[in-house]
């Protein structure tokens, strides 16, 4: 491995040099994804600015991708990539796995979707229940965007009341109650106390007697502003593990506020846990040891098949019982969709404790491997469990304050230089490892991420 950069060097001259390689850099991009770039001029007369999926979104285009099988995905240009973000963490078990092709085939050959329930979906919930200490019933369906969307409806329905708190900085997917302050410029934010809302898409309708963003991680504030509005809040929504501000933790004060707060003035805690199911087999609620009322699920529940799903306890779940006059509705034609819920008892099944142990220890390697390599200059490694990212700045992130610190041009640079060296993470550097990320290819991450940032 290169030996890392000369210590104490400035964050300005640390950043400068590799953002200097930008145009070179996206030259070689070019050079290696022709095929690529011909495909991506066809999507922009298809797609709006040549992208149907907000998140794949990359400058100058993204590689398309032919195939994947393990920890290895093929582009069109036929480069072979290791994976190390899974299409947005959603594939634990990596590309193809051989249980989840294998449930798949069997049930395609069965049919694909019926107007009426499945055994298949009764599994898959009760796999979710002995899992989930939150989990006593649960509602399929389609995206995590959905199961937030739903989760949102259930806590007002069963409150009676409109207003939800979510922190600055939390992605919570496209629901429209939501795309408030997700990601917000530095000079958008306001009073660190009293976050300005900032809408995170054009098209939204006013959010004030709906959405309450507040700081993440700082139990005080919390109390304070949500105490002031006691008899109007019907939920808190928390990622027990924050992707935007860097795949981090809140802090156990602010959870135990959160949780103290809810039961205090009658309100829904909502986990989203869409993306933090994946730290363990009691999801994220397991790993904090707080249980939430409901929890908003996605990504690995599917087995790689579009899913999302919304448990939780009896009481709140029963505002969408079916029997009931005034409830909450929840329909969709391809909710609790057989295949999907095959898939995903199969990936259920495959992670056991021991394989969660496993796919953590990796990310610990990855963390402490990217901490070794870059201690002297100034990068910020985040991550838990099987997650890491790789933050340009030297502020320790604690809340979306720090995250919004970082050098978003660097960062974009080197991803895609990490591209060019055969490794796919996202723009921003976030990363994770799965069943089948092997110790060679982290060392081979390790090695290609000194060698670019001390080149
Ligand atoms: C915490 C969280 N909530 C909700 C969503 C939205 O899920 P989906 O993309 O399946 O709609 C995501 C997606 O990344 C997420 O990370």
């Amino acid at each position: 491995m290169t030996a890392p950069a000369t210590p104490h060097v400035l964050s300005n001259d640390f950043y400068a040099p590799l953002k200097a390689r930008a145009a070179e850099i996206e030259a070689q991009f070019r050079s290696l994804t022709p095929v690529s770039a011909g495909l991506f001029e066809q999507a922009k007369g298809l797609f709006p600015g040549g992208f149907t999926r907000d998140a794949v979104i990359r400058k100058p285009y993204a590689p398309f991708i032919a195939k994947g099988k393990g920890a290895v995905m093929t582009d069109v240009d036929g480069r072979t990539l290791f994976d190390l973000w899974y299409n947005a963490s959603s594939l634990p078990l990596g590309h193809a796995d051989a249980r989840v092709i294998a449930a798949v085939d069997k049930q395609l050959a069965l049919g694909t979707a019926y107007y009426a329930p499945t055994e298949s979906e009764l599994a898959l919930a009760q796999i979710l229940c002995d899992r989930l200490a939150s989990a006593e019933r649960v509602r399929f369906a389609n995206s995590g965007s959905e199961a937030v969307m739903i989760a949102l409806r259930l806590a007002r329905g069963f409150t009676g009341r409109d207003l939800v708190v979510k922190c600055e900085g939390s992605y919570h997917g496209s629901y429209d109650d939501v795309q408030w302050s997700v990601a917000p410029a530095k000079d958008k934010l306001g009073d660190p106390d009293h976050p300005v809302p900032v809408p995170d898409s054009a098209g939204l309708l006013d959010s004030s007697d709906r959405v309450l963003v507040l700081p993440f991680n700082n139990p005080e504030i919390l109390r304070r502003e949500v105490r002031a509005r006691a008899d109007r809040i019907a939920a808190l929504i928390i990622e027990p593990m924050a992707n935007r501000m860097g795949l981090i933790l809140p802090t156990p004060e602010f959870l135990i506020a959160a949780r103290e707060l809810c039961d205090e003035i009658g309100a829904v805690l909502i986990f989203d846990e869409v993306i933090a199911f994946r730290l363990d087999y009691h999801g994220a609620q397991g790993f904090v040891g707080i249980t939430p009322d409901l929890t908003t699920l996605g990504k690995v529940i599917g087995g790689g098949f579009p899913v999302g799903a919304v448990v939780g306890k009896v009481d709140v779940m029963a505002a969408s019982d079916a029997a009931r006059k005034n409830r909450v509705t929840h329909a969709g034609t391809f909710n609790a969709n057989p295949v999907t819920m095959t898939a995903g008892r199969a990936t259920m099944e495959a992670l056991t404790p021991d394989v969660y142990e496993s796919i953590n220890a990796k990310g610990a390697k990855m963390r402490a491997g990217l901490e070794a390599v870059s201690a002297s200059v100034p990068l910020t490694i985040t991550g838990e469990g099987s997650f890491f990212k790789i933050n340009a700045t030297s502020e320790a992130i604690t809340d979306y304050r720090g995250a919004v610190t970082v050098d978003g041009a660097w960062e974009e640079v080197l991803s895609l230089a990490l591209f060019n060296a055969g490794y796919l993470l996202t723009p921003h550097l976030h990363g994770c490892c799965s069943v089948v990320t092997t110790d060679e290819q982290i060392e081979g991450f390790l090695v290609a991420f000194a060698d670019l940032i001390t080149a």
